[in-house]
């Protein structure tokens, strides 16, 4: 009989979008090699008990609720809309975001055509609202105490206006080139999105130990972002003021130098960019031969 963890894993990302590049170097820098399948459709692990399945980006929570993948690379707006959806038809929710990715940044606002007179969201009051979004805009409609017609599109929802289908749309924005190509403002924002990461439930997620091993790494790639290491030579007199000038560092280590008393090398990983002020306030309280270095990888 094969253990759960034996079994591969699952992890679904967009196909071809905004978030495919980053979501599968990201993957990479967990140390994932793979080879791509002949369809160009699955990614096979090599090194890893991972498989990456290359989805329709709407499809990646649905895939991850029923269980074909265990985790699953999409935008918050897309998560949002599933949960929305899944909650008005009274069916559990069984995937958790667990982490935002801090990429593929866009917004869900609503886009009128540039001749109609629009003051604030009440105007919205009566309209016809062409989206892909009818849950979270339904949610937002309620909440608002607004009463308005969904009219549900799969995408072109850019044109609705214009083919008489709707008032106004609700759609995702980043550049917001789309809608300026379309005739149409933008006027409010309901949702701010980036790509985030979700999972199964706890419970379920950690019976696989890979699973685990891989949320490790990647909360280890995330944070090495901004992370620097940083060398310094210092009077040991001055090591209190220095470990509190040090941005998010934890119990740097302290190396004698040889033939000096008085001073002190200090080494310790920052956990948050090291910046110009810093330097300067570290040299003000005595710090010489500063080195700033960027870190690779980190595990804690
Ligand atoms: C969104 C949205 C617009 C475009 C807006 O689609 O539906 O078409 O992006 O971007 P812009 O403000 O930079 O012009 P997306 O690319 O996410 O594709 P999808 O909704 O079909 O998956
Ligand atoms: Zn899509």
């Amino acid at each position: 009989m094969t253990q759960e963890s034996d079994r591969r894993i699952k992890i679904a990302v967009q196909k071809s979008g905004r978030l495919t590049e980053h979501s599968l170097d990201l993957l990479v820098r967990c140390g994932l090699l793979y080879s791509r399948g002949r369809d160009q459709l699955i990614c096979y692990g090599e090194n890893m008990p991972v498989d990456v399945l290359l989805m329709r980006d709407d499809d990646i929570p649905g895939l991850v609720q029923e269980g074909v993948c265990d985790l699953g690379f999409v935008g918050r707006n897309i998560v949002e809309e599933r949960r929305l959806a899944l909650l008005a038809e009274h069916t559990p929710v069984e995937f958790e975001q667990i982490v935002t990715l801090g990429f593929g940044h866009c917004r869900l606002s609503f886009g009128v055509p540039e001749t109609m007179d629009f003051a604030d969201i009440r105007s919205l009051e009566g309209m016809r609202i062409a989206t892909t979004y009818p849950a979270i805009v339904a949610d937002f409609l309620r909440r608002e105490e607004l009463a308005a017609t969904l009219v549900k599109f799969s995408g072109a929802v850019e044109i609705a206006p214009s083919l008489g289908k709707a008032d106004v749309i609700c759609d995702l924005v980043s550049s917001g080139s789309t809608m300026r190509a379309h005739h149409l403002r933008e006027v409010a924002t309901i949702l701010d999105s980036e790509a985030v990461l979700i999972a199964r439930p706890a419970a379920e997620r950690t019976q696989h130990a890979w699973i685990e091993r891989l949320l490790q790494r990647l909360q280890g790639v995330l944070q090495v972002k901004e992370s620097k290491y940083i060398m310094l030579h210092a009077p040991r007199s001055a090591l209190p003021r220095i470990a509190q000038l040090l941005p998010g560092s934890e119990a740097p280590t302290i190396i004698p130098l040889e033939g000096r008393e008085d001073r002190v090398a200090v080494h310790a990983v920052c956990r948050e960019n090291v910046f110009w002020e810093t330097l300067e306030q570290l040299k003000e309280v005595g710090a010489s031969s500063m080195l700033v270095l960027p870190v690779e990888k980190m595990l804690f």
